[in-house]
Protein backbone atom coordinates (compact mmCIF):
# COMPACT_ATOMS: atom_id res chain seq x y z
CA UNK A 1 0.00 0.00 0.00
CA UNK A 2 1.24 3.61 -0.77
CA UNK A 3 1.33 5.64 2.60
CA UNK A 4 3.27 8.81 3.32
CA UNK A 5 5.41 9.59 6.38
CA UNK A 6 7.17 11.82 8.47
CA UNK A 7 9.86 10.95 11.00
CA UNK A 8 8.50 8.37 11.61
CA UNK A 9 4.88 8.76 12.06
CA UNK A 10 2.52 7.57 8.91
CA UNK A 11 0.40 10.76 7.60
CA UNK A 12 -2.97 10.53 6.63
CA UNK A 13 -4.27 13.77 4.13
CA UNK A 14 -1.16 15.47 5.99
CA UNK A 15 -2.38 14.70 9.30
CA UNK A 16 -0.02 12.72 11.58
CA UNK A 17 -2.17 9.93 12.64
CA UNK A 18 -0.12 9.17 16.01
CA UNK A 19 -1.04 13.04 17.12
CA UNK A 20 -4.69 12.11 15.54
CA UNK A 21 -4.86 8.86 17.84
CA UNK A 22 -3.27 10.82 20.98
CA UNK A 23 -5.67 13.90 20.59
CA UNK A 24 -9.08 11.84 19.70
CA UNK A 25 -8.20 8.95 21.46
CA UNK A 26 -7.93 5.09 19.68
CA UNK A 27 -10.27 3.56 18.09
CA UNK A 28 -10.51 6.01 15.60
CA UNK A 29 -12.08 6.21 12.65
CA UNK A 30 -9.86 8.52 9.84
CA UNK A 31 -11.15 9.87 6.11
CA UNK A 32 -9.25 11.74 3.88
CA UNK A 33 -11.08 14.18 2.57
CA UNK A 34 -9.05 14.88 0.00
CA UNK A 35 -8.80 10.96 -1.38
CA UNK A 36 -12.88 10.75 -1.22
CA UNK A 37 -13.28 14.44 -3.19
CA UNK A 38 -10.97 12.56 -5.88
CA UNK A 39 -12.86 9.62 -6.51
CA UNK A 40 -15.25 11.53 -6.83
CA UNK A 41 -13.69 13.93 -9.36
CA UNK A 42 -12.65 10.74 -11.30
CA UNK A 43 -16.19 9.95 -11.55
CA UNK A 44 -17.33 13.47 -12.65
CA UNK A 45 -14.83 13.13 -15.09
CA UNK A 46 -14.69 10.17 -16.85
CA UNK A 47 -19.00 8.95 -16.35
CA UNK A 48 -20.70 12.56 -15.61
CA UNK A 49 -19.31 14.74 -17.80
CA UNK A 50 -18.33 12.36 -20.58
CA UNK A 51 -21.65 11.18 -21.52
CA UNK A 52 -25.36 12.87 -21.53
CA UNK A 53 -27.83 11.85 -18.86
CA UNK A 54 -26.07 10.37 -15.92
CA UNK A 55 -25.83 10.20 -12.97
CA UNK A 56 -23.81 9.12 -9.63
CA UNK A 57 -25.92 7.91 -6.63
CA UNK A 58 -23.60 7.48 -3.54
CA UNK A 59 -24.72 4.02 -1.92
CA UNK A 60 -24.65 5.77 1.44
CA UNK A 61 -24.90 2.34 3.16
CA UNK A 62 -20.82 2.33 2.91
CA UNK A 63 -20.75 5.33 5.47
CA UNK A 64 -23.66 7.12 6.21
CA UNK A 65 -22.63 10.20 8.34
CA UNK A 66 -24.31 14.04 7.99
CA UNK A 67 -20.57 14.82 6.92
CA UNK A 68 -20.16 12.60 4.36
CA UNK A 69 -23.52 13.16 2.83
CA UNK A 70 -22.65 16.97 2.64
CA UNK A 71 -19.67 15.88 0.84
CA UNK A 72 -21.44 14.06 -1.81
CA UNK A 73 -23.71 16.53 -2.23
CA UNK A 74 -21.94 19.38 -3.39
CA UNK A 75 -20.69 16.74 -5.72
CA UNK A 76 -24.44 17.52 -7.20
CA UNK A 77 -24.79 13.46 -6.84
CA UNK A 78 -27.78 11.30 -5.83
CA UNK A 79 -27.91 9.32 -2.93
CA UNK A 80 -28.80 5.57 -2.45
CA UNK A 81 -31.02 4.96 0.55
CA UNK A 82 -32.42 1.65 2.19
CA UNK A 83 -33.99 2.27 5.75
CA UNK A 84 -35.77 5.30 7.62
CA UNK A 85 -32.30 5.83 9.29
CA UNK A 86 -30.02 6.80 6.34
CA UNK A 87 -33.13 8.67 4.82
CA UNK A 88 -33.73 10.58 8.38
CA UNK A 89 -29.64 11.02 8.21
CA UNK A 90 -29.86 12.36 4.33
CA UNK A 91 -32.80 14.86 5.01
CA UNK A 92 -30.95 15.88 8.36
CA UNK A 93 -28.08 16.55 5.97
CA UNK A 94 -30.13 18.92 3.72
CA UNK A 95 -29.48 16.13 0.95
CA UNK A 96 -32.58 17.41 -1.45
CA UNK A 97 -35.11 15.03 -1.34
CA UNK A 98 -35.76 14.75 -5.12
CA UNK A 99 -31.81 13.47 -5.31
CA UNK A 100 -32.44 10.48 -3.27
CA UNK A 101 -33.15 7.18 -4.47
CA UNK A 102 -34.50 4.45 -1.99
CA UNK A 103 -33.97 0.63 -2.19
CA UNK A 104 -34.27 -1.47 0.10
CA UNK A 105 -36.00 -5.42 -0.08
CA UNK A 106 -38.32 -4.59 2.66
CA UNK A 107 -39.48 -1.49 3.13
CA UNK A 108 -42.00 -0.78 5.75
CA UNK A 109 -45.01 1.17 5.26
CA UNK A 110 -44.13 3.35 7.92
CA UNK A 111 -40.68 3.91 5.69
CA UNK A 112 -42.70 3.97 2.37
CA UNK A 113 -44.57 7.20 3.86
CA UNK A 114 -41.60 8.91 5.33
CA UNK A 115 -39.93 8.93 2.17
CA UNK A 116 -43.29 9.67 -0.31
CA UNK A 117 -43.63 12.50 2.75
CA UNK A 118 -40.34 13.84 1.96
CA UNK A 119 -41.02 13.38 -2.22
CA UNK A 120 -37.86 11.23 -2.66
CA UNK A 121 -37.12 11.08 -6.40
CA UNK A 122 -37.04 7.47 -7.01
CA UNK A 123 -38.33 4.40 -5.21
CA UNK A 124 -36.40 1.61 -6.67
CA UNK A 125 -39.23 -1.35 -5.95
CA UNK A 126 -37.79 -4.97 -4.77
CA UNK A 127 -41.12 -6.99 -3.98
CA UNK A 128 -44.72 -8.16 -5.69
CA UNK A 129 -46.57 -6.16 -3.20
CA UNK A 130 -44.91 -3.05 -3.35
CA UNK A 131 -46.68 -1.40 -6.17
CA UNK A 132 -49.77 -1.65 -4.73
CA UNK A 133 -48.35 -0.14 -1.52
CA UNK A 134 -46.73 2.70 -2.83
CA UNK A 135 -49.64 3.33 -4.72
CA UNK A 136 -52.38 3.44 -1.97
CA UNK A 137 -50.06 5.81 0.39
CA UNK A 138 -49.38 8.09 -3.04
CA UNK A 139 -53.10 8.24 -3.96
CA UNK A 140 -53.44 9.28 0.06
CA UNK A 141 -50.81 12.05 -0.14
CA UNK A 142 -52.38 13.10 -3.72
CA UNK A 143 -48.60 13.06 -4.90
CA UNK A 144 -47.15 10.70 -7.84
CA UNK A 145 -43.96 8.52 -6.98
CA UNK A 146 -41.23 7.89 -9.67
CA UNK A 147 -40.45 3.66 -9.56
CA UNK A 148 -37.70 1.45 -10.94
CA UNK A 149 -37.79 -1.98 -10.47
CA UNK A 150 -35.42 -3.91 -9.07
CA UNK A 151 -34.27 -6.91 -11.34
CA UNK A 152 -32.34 -9.70 -10.95
CA UNK A 153 -30.35 -10.60 -13.56
CA UNK A 154 -29.28 -13.85 -12.73
CA UNK A 155 -25.27 -13.39 -13.51
CA UNK A 156 -22.58 -15.34 -11.93
CA UNK A 157 -20.14 -13.25 -10.37
CA UNK A 158 -16.51 -13.59 -8.63
CA UNK A 159 -17.08 -12.44 -5.12
CA UNK A 160 -17.24 -13.67 -1.44
CA UNK A 161 -20.82 -15.60 -2.19
CA UNK A 162 -22.43 -13.41 1.08
CA UNK A 163 -22.03 -9.95 -1.17
CA UNK A 164 -23.21 -11.46 -4.36
CA UNK A 165 -27.05 -10.27 -5.38
CA UNK A 166 -27.76 -10.64 -8.64
CA UNK A 167 -27.71 -14.67 -8.80
CA UNK A 168 -31.40 -16.19 -8.99
CA UNK A 169 -31.71 -17.04 -5.72
CA UNK A 170 -31.40 -14.16 -4.20
CA UNK A 171 -33.73 -11.92 -1.57
CA UNK A 172 -33.22 -8.79 -3.85
CA UNK A 173 -34.42 -7.97 -7.13
CA UNK A 174 -37.71 -9.34 -8.84
CA UNK A 175 -37.23 -12.33 -11.11
CA UNK A 176 -37.22 -11.81 -14.73
CA UNK A 177 -39.91 -14.45 -15.45
CA UNK A 178 -43.13 -13.44 -17.68
CA UNK A 179 -45.62 -14.71 -15.07
CA UNK A 180 -44.07 -12.31 -12.19
CA UNK A 181 -42.02 -9.03 -13.43
CA UNK A 182 -44.26 -8.43 -16.77
CA UNK A 183 -48.05 -8.21 -14.18
CA UNK A 184 -45.93 -5.73 -12.17
CA UNK A 185 -44.60 -4.01 -15.08
CA UNK A 186 -48.65 -3.42 -16.80
CA UNK A 187 -50.11 -2.50 -12.82
CA UNK A 188 -47.29 0.23 -12.86
CA UNK A 189 -48.07 1.74 -16.14
CA UNK A 190 -51.41 1.16 -15.53
CA UNK A 191 -51.63 2.90 -11.95
CA UNK A 192 -51.32 6.59 -12.08
CA UNK A 193 -50.23 7.63 -9.09
CA UNK A 194 -46.41 5.89 -9.90
CA UNK A 195 -44.62 7.27 -12.93
CA UNK A 196 -42.56 3.82 -14.05
CA UNK A 197 -38.96 5.22 -14.98
CA UNK A 198 -37.41 1.97 -15.87
CA UNK A 199 -35.43 -0.89 -13.90
CA UNK A 200 -32.59 -1.04 -11.58
CA UNK A 201 -30.17 -4.05 -10.91
CA UNK A 202 -27.09 -4.41 -8.33
CA UNK A 203 -25.00 -7.84 -9.46
CA UNK A 204 -22.68 -7.63 -6.26
CA UNK A 205 -19.95 -6.24 -4.80
CA UNK A 206 -16.05 -5.76 -4.53
CA UNK A 207 -16.23 -6.36 -7.79
CA UNK A 208 -12.76 -6.61 -10.02
CA UNK A 209 -14.37 -8.08 -13.58
CA UNK A 210 -16.56 -6.36 -15.39
CA UNK A 211 -18.33 -9.40 -16.90
CA UNK A 212 -21.24 -9.82 -14.09
CA UNK A 213 -22.04 -5.63 -14.89
CA UNK A 214 -21.65 -6.38 -19.08
CA UNK A 215 -23.80 -9.17 -18.69
CA UNK A 216 -26.74 -7.68 -16.45
CA UNK A 217 -26.40 -4.89 -19.08
CA UNK A 218 -27.50 -7.05 -21.99
CA UNK A 219 -30.57 -8.06 -19.72
CA UNK A 220 -31.77 -4.78 -18.90
CA UNK A 221 -31.20 -3.78 -22.56
CA UNK A 222 -33.23 -7.06 -23.68
CA UNK A 223 -36.52 -6.36 -20.88
CA UNK A 224 -36.12 -2.49 -22.33
CA UNK A 225 -37.08 -3.53 -25.77
CA UNK A 226 -39.17 -6.31 -24.77
CA UNK A 227 -41.03 -3.60 -22.45
CA UNK A 228 -41.51 -1.47 -26.13
CA UNK A 229 -42.59 -4.10 -27.45
CA UNK A 230 -45.09 -5.63 -25.01
CA UNK A 231 -46.66 -2.46 -23.79
CA UNK A 232 -45.43 0.55 -26.09
CA UNK A 233 -43.56 1.59 -23.27
CA UNK A 234 -40.45 3.71 -23.40
CA UNK A 235 -38.46 3.26 -20.43
CA UNK A 236 -36.69 6.35 -18.86
CA UNK A 237 -34.19 5.44 -16.79
CA UNK A 238 -31.76 2.57 -16.12
CA UNK A 239 -29.60 2.12 -12.48
CA UNK A 240 -26.53 -0.49 -12.95
CA UNK A 241 -25.94 -0.01 -9.17
CA UNK A 242 -22.10 -0.37 -7.58
CA UNK A 243 -19.86 -2.78 -6.59
CA UNK A 244 -16.57 -1.74 -8.04
CA UNK A 245 -13.92 -3.06 -6.24
CA UNK A 246 -11.15 -1.36 -3.62
CA UNK A 247 -7.80 -2.15 -2.71
CA UNK A 248 -7.58 -3.89 0.51
CA UNK A 249 -4.58 -5.30 0.29
CA UNK A 250 -1.90 -5.18 -2.52
CA UNK A 251 -3.03 -8.90 -3.77
CA UNK A 252 -6.28 -6.92 -5.16
CA UNK A 253 -5.62 -4.65 -8.50
CA UNK A 254 -8.61 -2.66 -8.53
CA UNK A 255 -9.96 -1.19 -11.52
CA UNK A 256 -10.49 2.84 -12.53
CA UNK A 257 -14.47 3.29 -12.69
CA UNK A 258 -14.60 3.99 -16.78
CA UNK A 259 -13.33 -0.19 -16.90
CA UNK A 260 -17.18 -0.37 -15.84
CA UNK A 261 -18.73 2.33 -17.03
CA UNK A 262 -17.33 3.15 -20.55
CA UNK A 263 -18.04 -0.41 -21.53
CA UNK A 264 -21.60 -0.48 -20.20
CA UNK A 265 -22.36 3.08 -21.63
CA UNK A 266 -21.22 1.62 -25.36
CA UNK A 267 -23.86 -1.05 -24.82
CA UNK A 268 -26.46 1.24 -24.13
CA UNK A 269 -25.42 3.92 -26.52
CA UNK A 270 -25.08 1.20 -29.41
CA UNK A 271 -28.95 -0.57 -27.99
CA UNK A 272 -30.09 3.25 -28.27
CA UNK A 273 -28.69 3.97 -32.07
CA UNK A 274 -29.65 0.46 -33.11
CA UNK A 275 -33.03 0.63 -31.94
CA UNK A 276 -33.82 4.19 -32.61
CA UNK A 277 -34.59 4.03 -29.02
CA UNK A 278 -34.16 7.74 -27.12
CA UNK A 279 -31.22 7.41 -24.15
CA UNK A 280 -32.58 6.30 -20.98
CA UNK A 281 -31.39 8.25 -18.28
CA UNK A 282 -28.51 6.23 -16.77
CA UNK A 283 -27.57 5.99 -12.76
CA UNK A 284 -24.57 4.07 -11.53
CA UNK A 285 -24.69 3.43 -7.20
CA UNK A 286 -20.84 3.26 -6.08
CA UNK A 287 -20.39 3.18 -2.21
CA UNK A 288 -17.10 1.12 -1.31
CA UNK A 289 -15.04 2.41 -4.47
CA UNK A 290 -15.86 6.13 -3.55
CA UNK A 291 -14.34 5.84 0.27
CA UNK A 292 -13.29 2.89 1.21
CA UNK A 293 -9.82 4.07 0.57
CA UNK A 294 -10.06 7.31 1.85
CA UNK A 295 -10.52 5.72 5.77
CA UNK A 296 -8.20 4.05 7.53
CA UNK A 297 -8.59 2.99 11.12
CA UNK A 298 -6.12 3.93 14.54
CA UNK A 299 -5.95 1.35 17.37
CA UNK A 300 -3.54 0.92 20.25
CA UNK A 301 -1.79 -2.32 20.36
CA UNK A 302 -2.50 -3.56 24.71
CA UNK A 303 -1.53 -7.16 25.20
CA UNK A 304 0.99 -8.98 23.35
CA UNK A 305 0.79 -12.85 23.68
CA UNK A 306 3.30 -15.29 22.38
CA UNK A 307 2.38 -18.69 21.92
CA UNK A 308 5.89 -20.55 21.27
CA UNK A 309 6.32 -22.00 17.96
CA UNK A 310 2.98 -20.87 16.92
CA UNK A 311 1.84 -17.32 16.97
CA UNK A 312 2.12 -14.02 18.71
CA UNK A 313 -1.39 -12.69 19.18
CA UNK A 314 -1.39 -8.67 19.49
CA UNK A 315 -4.13 -7.02 20.78
CA UNK A 316 -5.94 -3.93 19.75
CA UNK A 317 -8.41 -1.93 21.48
CA UNK A 318 -11.35 -2.50 19.26
CA UNK A 319 -11.84 -5.16 16.15
CA UNK A 320 -15.10 -6.60 15.09
CA UNK A 321 -16.99 -4.38 16.76
CA UNK A 322 -15.26 -1.35 14.56
CA UNK A 323 -14.85 -3.67 11.40
CA UNK A 324 -16.98 -7.02 11.31
CA UNK A 325 -15.99 -7.23 8.02
CA UNK A 326 -12.63 -9.92 8.45
CA UNK A 327 -14.87 -11.63 10.96
CA UNK A 328 -17.95 -11.51 8.88
CA UNK A 329 -16.51 -12.55 5.11
CA UNK A 330 -13.05 -13.39 5.99
CA UNK A 331 -11.80 -9.99 4.41
CA UNK A 332 -8.48 -9.38 4.26
CA UNK A 333 -6.46 -6.29 5.44
CA UNK A 334 -3.19 -4.86 5.80
CA UNK A 335 -1.47 -2.05 8.25
CA UNK A 336 1.45 -0.83 9.44
CA UNK A 337 2.14 0.77 13.13
CA UNK A 338 1.82 3.97 12.80
CA UNK A 339 4.71 5.38 15.17
CA UNK A 340 6.84 3.25 13.72
CA UNK A 341 6.18 3.46 9.71
CA UNK A 342 9.86 3.90 8.32
CA UNK A 343 10.88 0.85 10.62
CA UNK A 344 12.01 -2.28 8.61
CA UNK A 345 9.54 -5.11 9.33
CA UNK A 346 10.95 -7.64 11.65
CA UNK A 347 7.89 -10.15 13.05
CA UNK A 348 5.10 -11.78 12.02
CA UNK A 349 2.10 -10.98 14.23
CA UNK A 350 -1.29 -11.55 14.33
CA UNK A 351 -3.84 -8.68 15.18
CA UNK A 352 -6.57 -9.55 17.30
CA UNK A 353 -9.94 -7.55 18.63
CA UNK A 354 -10.73 -7.55 22.10
CA UNK A 355 -14.36 -8.71 21.56
CA UNK A 356 -15.37 -12.48 23.27
CA UNK A 357 -15.20 -14.34 19.86
CA UNK A 358 -12.34 -15.81 17.99
CA UNK A 359 -13.01 -15.08 15.03
CA UNK A 360 -12.25 -11.21 16.17
CA UNK A 361 -8.89 -11.19 13.90
CA UNK A 362 -8.15 -8.24 11.89
CA UNK A 363 -5.32 -9.16 10.15
CA UNK A 364 -3.76 -12.65 10.48
CA UNK A 365 -0.20 -13.22 9.58
CA UNK A 366 1.17 -9.68 9.32
CA UNK A 367 5.03 -8.40 8.87
CA UNK A 368 5.65 -5.79 10.96
CA UNK A 369 8.40 -3.89 12.86
CA UNK A 370 8.86 -5.05 16.65
CA UNK A 371 5.21 -4.52 18.50
CA UNK A 372 5.30 -3.00 21.44
CA UNK A 373 2.28 -2.18 23.99
CA UNK A 374 1.66 1.41 23.59
CA UNK A 375 1.98 1.30 19.68
CA UNK A 376 -0.67 2.24 17.09
CA UNK A 377 -1.65 -0.14 14.16
CA UNK A 378 -3.45 1.86 11.51
CA UNK A 379 -5.61 -0.02 9.29
CA UNK A 380 -5.91 0.50 5.42
CA UNK A 381 -9.07 0.71 3.32
CA UNK A 382 -11.90 0.62 6.08
CA UNK A 383 -14.15 3.35 4.76
CA UNK A 384 -16.51 1.68 3.69
CA UNK A 385 -18.65 -0.43 5.64
CA UNK A 386 -16.80 -0.43 8.38
CA UNK A 387 -18.22 2.27 10.92
CA UNK A 388 -21.43 1.47 9.31
CA UNK A 389 -21.27 -1.97 10.41
CA UNK A 390 -19.94 -1.07 13.91
CA UNK A 391 -22.11 -2.75 16.58
CA UNK A 392 -21.96 -2.43 20.64
CA UNK A 393 -20.85 -6.12 21.09
CA UNK A 394 -19.52 -6.73 24.15
CA UNK A 395 -21.00 -3.07 25.20
CA UNK A 396 -17.86 -1.35 23.55
CA UNK A 397 -18.34 2.32 22.01
CA UNK A 398 -18.47 3.02 18.73
CA UNK A 399 -15.55 5.01 18.20
CA UNK A 400 -15.41 8.61 17.04
CA UNK A 401 -14.46 9.48 13.51
CA UNK A 402 -12.38 12.50 12.02
CA UNK A 403 -12.09 13.53 8.71
CA UNK A 404 -8.95 15.06 7.50
CA UNK A 405 -8.10 17.72 4.68
CA UNK A 406 -4.08 19.31 3.50
CA UNK A 407 -3.50 18.63 7.45
CA UNK A 408 -6.61 20.01 9.53
CA UNK A 409 -8.49 17.38 11.45
CA UNK A 410 -11.95 18.10 12.66
CA UNK A 411 -14.78 15.30 14.40
CA UNK A 412 -17.66 14.40 12.39
CA UNK A 413 -18.53 12.02 14.79
CA UNK A 414 -18.45 12.18 18.48
CA UNK A 415 -16.87 8.74 20.05
CA UNK A 416 -19.89 7.05 21.98
CA UNK A 417 -20.13 7.64 25.66
CA UNK A 418 -20.57 4.73 28.18
CA UNK A 419 -23.78 6.32 29.51
CA UNK A 420 -25.03 6.32 25.62
CA UNK A 421 -24.89 3.08 25.02
CA UNK A 422 -27.30 2.16 28.09
CA UNK A 423 -29.33 5.27 27.65
CA UNK A 424 -32.19 3.46 25.93
CA UNK A 425 -32.07 0.96 28.73
CA UNK A 426 -34.78 0.51 31.05
CA UNK A 427 -34.90 -1.49 34.41
CA UNK A 428 -38.57 -2.45 34.98
CA UNK A 429 -40.55 -1.71 38.63
CA UNK A 430 -40.52 -5.51 39.12
CA UNK A 431 -36.98 -5.59 39.38
CA UNK A 432 -36.32 -2.44 41.36
N1 LIG B 1 -26.61 -0.46 -4.70
C1 LIG B 1 -27.26 -1.46 -4.09
C2 LIG B 1 -28.64 -1.73 -4.40
C3 LIG B 1 -26.57 -2.24 -3.15
O1 LIG B 1 -27.20 -3.25 -2.57
C4 LIG B 1 -25.22 -1.95 -2.85
C5 LIG B 1 -24.49 -2.74 -1.86
C6 LIG B 1 -24.61 -0.87 -3.50
C7 LIG B 1 -25.34 -0.16 -4.44
C8 LIG B 1 -23.19 -0.46 -3.23
O2 LIG B 1 -22.27 -1.45 -3.47
P1 LIG B 1 -20.71 -1.10 -3.40
O3 LIG B 1 -20.41 -0.13 -4.50
O4 LIG B 1 -20.44 -0.49 -2.07
O5 LIG B 1 -20.03 -2.40 -3.57
N2 LIG B 1 -21.27 -5.03 3.79
C9 LIG B 1 -20.66 -5.61 2.60
C10 LIG B 1 -21.15 -5.00 1.35
C11 LIG B 1 -22.63 -5.13 1.17
C12 LIG B 1 -23.08 -4.41 -0.04
C13 LIG B 1 -24.54 -4.44 -0.15
N3 LIG B 1 -25.04 -3.68 -1.23
C14 LIG B 1 -19.16 -5.48 2.72
O6 LIG B 1 -18.68 -4.92 3.70
O7 LIG B 1 -18.43 -5.96 1.85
Amino acid sequence: MKFETNNGHLLWDGCDTVALAKEFGTPLYVFSQTQIEEKCHELQKHFVQKYDHVRVAFASKAFSTLAMLKIVEQQGFSLDVVSDGELYTAIKADFPAERIEMNGNNKSIEELEMAIDYGVGRIIVDSLQEVGLIAAIAKEKQKTVNILFRITPEVNVTTHSFISTGQKDSKFGIPIDESILFPQIKQAIETPEVQFLGFHFHVGSQLFDHQAHLAAVDIALDLVKLVQERFDYTIKELNFGGGFGVKYTDRDQPKPFHYFTDPMMDKVLAFCEQENYPQPAIVIEPGRSIVAEAGISLHTIGAIKELPGLRKYVSIDGGMTDNIRPGLYEAEYTGVLANKSDQANEEIVTISGKACESTDILVKDINLPIVETGDIFATFSTGAYGYSMASNYNKLAIPAVVLVKKGKAEVIVKRQTLDQIIQNEVIPESLK
